[in-house]
């Protein structure tokens, strides 16, 4: 996700969960052929499994950026075909080139040819007045063809008229029936299904129709529910840590990163704002690690005044005397 599942964010998803897949934020291959590599594509080794997810319509163009994430150590390459955002729009790529299956057909056969690991598609339901299920289907069917075996599915219509990608996301109902025929139609596909998911309940239920789920917002927002997937979805062992000790391990990767890459901690701190989501304190925990005055402070600090916020003596509350000496 665009600014979201940035590698500090991702770090903090792979200590939550070693088995789920990760995914970067849609990288564009003009980016990639004239922008700064290493800023795109560097990542920790810890992130595996990840994918790189390329936004771009030129098959030759995309199979250059395929052979870059593959020499970068990706372990599959996604070919983004569901942002509508109106930027990607005048690129002619994300969700338009859902009207050009023949086109992504041969963006895949491109990138399949240049790279040894998998190549996936990332697409939605139905595109403006393109609403029938023979549309998806078709576009699914073209571009199986070509050898993409896993569709990821964000199971929304696109509709580049009139709607910002924020309300692209929220506005077109979610059909996840739709996605379930896709699985009955292409029983040899692999199908995951995206759009809306937020309990643990709701992915297993879909995951009796379907091959993975994927998800975005709820995974941002709640990255605590993560630490119980490896144990519900991958019958692992149950989860061996603590927030405490999660908060613990992002501030030495905060100090890390600033002394090998000089990020600030406050570019590492803004995706930890959801770790303590319905814990008590959670509010001003997230005041303390969210507060620009406190910018200038080494991060081991911060944590120390965020911890102290967590406690419940921190603020008087109408339920406990307030006593002062
Ligand atoms: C801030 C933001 C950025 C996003 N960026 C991307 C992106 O780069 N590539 C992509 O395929 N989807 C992107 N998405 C869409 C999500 O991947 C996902 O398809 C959508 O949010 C629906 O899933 P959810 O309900 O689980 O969030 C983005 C979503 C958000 C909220």
């Amino acid at each position: 996700m665009l600014d979201w599942s940035d590698r500090h964010c991702r770090f903090l998803h792979r200590l939550l969960t070693r088995r789920a897949r990760l995914y970067t934020e849609m990288v564009t291959t003009g980016a990639l052929l004239h922008g700064d590599v290493r800023r795109h594509l560097v990542f920790d080794a810890a992130e595996h499994p990840l994918a790189l997810q390329l936004g771009g319509s030129e098959p030759a163009e995309l199979a250059q950026c395929a052979r870059l994430g593959q020499q970068w150590g990706y372990d599959e390459i996604n070919l983004n075909c569901g942002c509508p955002s109106p930027r990607v729009q005048r690129g002619a790529f994300g969700a338009c080139l859902m009207a050009e299956p023949q086109r992504v057909a041969d963006c895949v056969r491109a990138m399949r040819a240049a790279v040894d690991i998998p190549v996936t598609v990332k697409h939605r339901i139905g595109l403006d007045q393109e609403q029938s299920y023979g549309f998806v289907r078709d576009f699914v069917g073209t571009v199986a063809e070509a050898g993409c075996t896993v569709f990821i599915v964000h199971a929304r219509s696109a509709w580049l008229q009139g709607l910002s990608p924020k309300e692209n996301r929220a506005l077109p109902p979610l059909r996840y029936e739709v996605v379930q025929q896709l699985k009955r139609d292409f029983p040899a596909l692999t199908l995951v299904l995206n759009g809306g998911l937020q309990t643990a309940q709701q992915m297993a239920e879909q995951l009796q129709h379907l091959d993975g789920v994927m998800i975005g917002r709820s995974a941002y927002h709640q990255p605590w529910d993560l630490s119980r997937w490896d144990e519900i979805f991958y019958a692992a062992a149950p989860f061996d840590s603590n927030r405490d000790a999660v908060e613990a391990a992002m501030v030495d990767y905060m100090e890390r990163e600033a002394l090998q890459e000089g990020t600030h901690w406050y570019a590492v701190a803004r995706h930890l704002l959801g770790l303590r989501h319905g814990q008590s304190g959670a509010r001003r925990w997230r005041q303390v690690w969210s507060d620009h005055r406190l910018k200038d402070l080494p991060p081991r600090h911060v944590w120390r005044l965020a911890q102290q916020a967590l406690q419940p003596t921190h603020a008087p509350t109408a339920s406990q005397p307030c006593l002062a000496i």
